[in-house]
């Protein structure tokens, strides 16, 4: 088994297009508040990729794919902020990893290359949020993510049955 990090090209996005769907697939089926309530098939999911492919074509998205054996099963994206007061900010978004490759370090791997990624365009400071209490919230405090608060009934969870928390994260990068 190789697992391996890597930041996609501007066409190596659009063949990415398929296994990133499955991925945002699986998670939003296996309950994880993305943005998206199950059911959430494939090809719905493609179609907030193709939605993004504009902003990763200007080089304001860009998108990280883990893979294991040369299959996408995971990915985030450092989402730069074009506000001309905002030069040195950019969010961590869409982390996911599907479900039958958790545990292997790949989401810390992922965050890594992006907080990279964000140092290298002088992007010092990020912020993100997630699901208060929730897989995603341990992985950023066990980064070195500071919490900021959390805003209750922000979203409704991934089987739209009920409200959740967003706790809301920074982290200053040194530059
Ligand atoms: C959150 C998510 C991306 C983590 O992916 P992952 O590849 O399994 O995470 P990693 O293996 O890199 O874990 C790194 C650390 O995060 C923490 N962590 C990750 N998953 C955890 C869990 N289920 N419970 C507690 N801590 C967890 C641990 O500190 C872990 O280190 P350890 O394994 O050495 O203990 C994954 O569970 C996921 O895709 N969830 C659904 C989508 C989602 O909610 N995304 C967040 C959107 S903001």
């Amino acid at each position: 088994m190789t697992a391996s990090i890597e930041i996609l090209s501007r066409s190596g996005y659009a063949e990415a297009i398929d296994g990133l769907a499955d991925v945002l697939s699986d998670c939003v089926e296996g309950g994880a508040s993305v943005n998206f309530v199950a059911p959430y098939p494939p090809d719905m999911a493609r179609r907030f990729w193709d939605g993004i492919a504009p902003a990763v074509e200007a080089g304001d998205i860009i998108v990280a794919v883990a893979r294991i054996d040369g299959r996408i099963v995971g990915t985030a994206q450092l989402q730069l902020i074009t506000k001309p007061n905002q030069p040195h900010r950019a969010e961590i978004g869409k982390m996911l990893v599907h479900r039958a490759a958790r545990r292997q370090g790949l989401a810390r791997a992922l965050l890594t290359r992006l907080e990279g990624e964000a140092t290298a365009r002088g992007r010092w400071l990020l912020v993100l949020d997630t699901e208060e209490g929730s897989a995603a919230h341990a992985l950023y405090k066990s980064l070195g993510w500071s919490e900021v608060g959390a805003i209750p009934d922000f979203a409704l969870t991934g089987d739209g049955k009920a409200y959740c928390a967003a706790m809301f994260f920074y982290k200053r990068l040194a530059v």
